[in-house]
């Protein structure tokens, strides 16, 4: 069943490719900010018209990767729990999130002690969360985050680089299920993961290279990158909406639609 979500996100007023903090980034190449600004435009647009709720935090020059909003926070029963960058050049972006959150009355604020880069590695489901490390988030903070919010953590371990983050090899379907691509995962990751979601959707190694995985769903509805071919099958198959989005030239900073979404869970 579909649910209404609120979401946060970032106008990419000042994306660029200048700097490579993973390997999807070529700052030789660099990227292209009107058409990454177009790009995300559909985006928000999409959610939009599935009803869910957008608000915007402005975009703050010289923080060209404030654009992927999800590292911004995790915020799960209107409890916010504050970033801290693994590199310094998105350090700032931390204080700037947690602005926001003070500005619109979140009260209930934790300025984090441990490297965590928000919902890039932390998701929440019904009754956990499901928390990445292995390249930016400390496991550290994953024990943080548990008794700040007073939901169990559980510990996944990421070993490709090219999925730096959780969100990029994995997403919730609803509160119960997941779709991921177990080749993201350490051997022990895999087998907690086959153990939780026995019907999950496994993606393949093409969905995960177009960055697939890095969708969001409301439950009935998945907006999820329009090159995960097989994915968007199975999705369907499934009974599932499907919101095809094009984020090419975010791709290039190596995210996607969830990277530029922050949920506010209230
Ligand atoms: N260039 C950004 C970085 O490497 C991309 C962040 C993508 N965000 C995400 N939630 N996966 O930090």
């Amino acid at each position: 069943m579909a649910q209404k979500r609120h979401y946060l996100m970032c106008r990419p007023e000042h994306f660029t490719v200048e700097y490579a903090i993973n390997p999807w980034m070529d700052p030789e190449a660099g990227a292209d900010r009107d058409l990454a600004v177009t790009q995300w435009e559909s985006l928000k647009n999409a959610y939009e018209e599935l009803g869910h709720k957008v608000s915007l935090i402005d975009p703050v020059e010289g923080l060209p990767d404030m654009v992927f909003a999800a590292n911004g926070a995790l915020v799960v029963g209107g409890r916010v729990y504050g970033a801290k960058f693994a590199h310094k050049e998105r350090a700032a972006e931390g204080p700037a999130y947690l602005g926001w959150f003070a500005a619109n009355g979140y009260d209930t604020r934790m300025e984090p002690t441990f490297t965590n880069e928000g919902e890039g590695d932390f998701l929440p489901l019904d009754d956990f969360i499901l928390a990445g490390t292995g390249f930016r988030t400390d496991p550290t903070a994953h024990a943080e985050a548990q008794e700040f919010l007073g939901r169990p953590v559980i510990t996944l371990k990421l070993t490709d680089p090219r999925f730096y983050h959780l969100d990029t090899a994995l997403f919730p379907l609803d509160g119960r299920n997941i779709a991921y691509y177990p080749g993201a995962f350490s051997q022990g990751s895999q087998e907690v993961l086959r153990h939780l979601f026995p019907d999950a959707v496994i993606a393949t190694a093409n969905d995960a290279a177009v960055l697939g995985l890095n969708a969001v769903s409301d439950g009935a509805n998945v907006v999820v990158s329009a090159a995960a071919s097989d994915l968007t099958l199975e999705l369907k198959r499934r009974g599932y909406e499907v919101v095809p989005v094009d984020l090419s030239e975010l791709l290039k900073a190596g995210g996607g639609p969830k990277c530029c979404t922050l949920e506010i869970r209230e």
